[in-house]
């Protein structure tokens, strides 16, 4: 049996906001200027796992894709994902399917895909095992999987508001299971910008608890914020 997605209450409970948040996400996409230097996207079946509510599959098919599928357990966020596809120009939606799965249960056949991208979703860390087991699976012979998370190793305004705001998060144990798990990393500076302040304070507070949400509101100007990310990567 599936287990129950892991809670995203970021974009459960807030998904207007959480879109707000994919906006100012990394404009300049570094991030996918990264993970083409290590495969390129062009008529790659690429899979976005844990895709929510598919914010990324039209940037797929414009990075010429051949194919692509968006994964994603949570009910809302697969209606969401499916009506936004629906609303794409149909030469690019025929290129772009939503389902409903969770990364330890995927419904693809072996061997089937050939990029992978998780984007802070389900692959962070100790207990994504039955995950990984399905990428063994899924992933077609020089294909390559990539993970996108928070980094904790250079110091950035988002890392240090992470640090103190989650101090139980143990980023030492999270590389060394990424790294016994066989998966090279690589930092990708990247930045939140925003059009509006309002916008800048939304998006803290569904990302942090409300008083340190207030914390970092006050103690921040403006409507840039400087972040770091990982890219871990691992090749089949
Ligand atoms: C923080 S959101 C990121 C969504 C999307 N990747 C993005 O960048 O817009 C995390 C997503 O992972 C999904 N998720 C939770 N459990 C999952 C699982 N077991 N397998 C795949 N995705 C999962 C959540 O429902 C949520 O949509």
């Amino acid at each position: 049996m599936t287990p129950d997605p892991i809670p995203s209450p970021n974009i459960w409970n807030d998904p207007q906001i959480y879109e707000v948040e994919n906006h100012a996400v990394d404009r300049s996409e570094r991030i996918e200027a990264a993970m083409l230097t290590h495969r390129p996207i062009a008529d790659a079946r690429l899979l976005d796992l844990g895709c929510g509510s598919g914010f990324h599959l039209e940037r797929w098919v414009d990075y010429g894709a051949r194919s692509v599928i968006g994964c994603e357990p949570h009910t809302p966020l697969v209606a969401a994902a499916r009506a936004r596809v629906a609303a794409l120009p149909p030469q690019k939606a025929a290129r772009i399917e939503v389902v409903q799965a969770g990364a330890e249960d995927l419904p693809l056949p072996d061997g089937s895909v050939d990029v992978m991208q998780a984007r802070w979703a389900y692959f962070f860390g100790s207990g994504c095992e039955p995950g990984l087991a399905e990428l063994d699976r899924v992933m077609a012979p020089g294909g390559v999987a990539f993970v996108i998370d928070n980094d904790a190793s250079v110091p950035s305004t988002f890392g240090t508001w992470f640090a103190t705001a989650y101090p139980a998060y143990d980023d030492v144990a999270t590389e060394r299971f990424w790294s016994r798990a066989g998966w090279e990393r690589q930092v990708v500076p990247i930045t939140w910008e925003f059009d509006r302040r309002a916008d800048l304070e939304d998006v803290v507070r569904i990302e942090f608890p409300p008083a340190a949400a207030e914390q970092i509101i006050a103690g921040h100007d403006g409507l840039v914020v400087d972040y770091s990310v990982v890219l871990r990567t691992r090749r089949w």
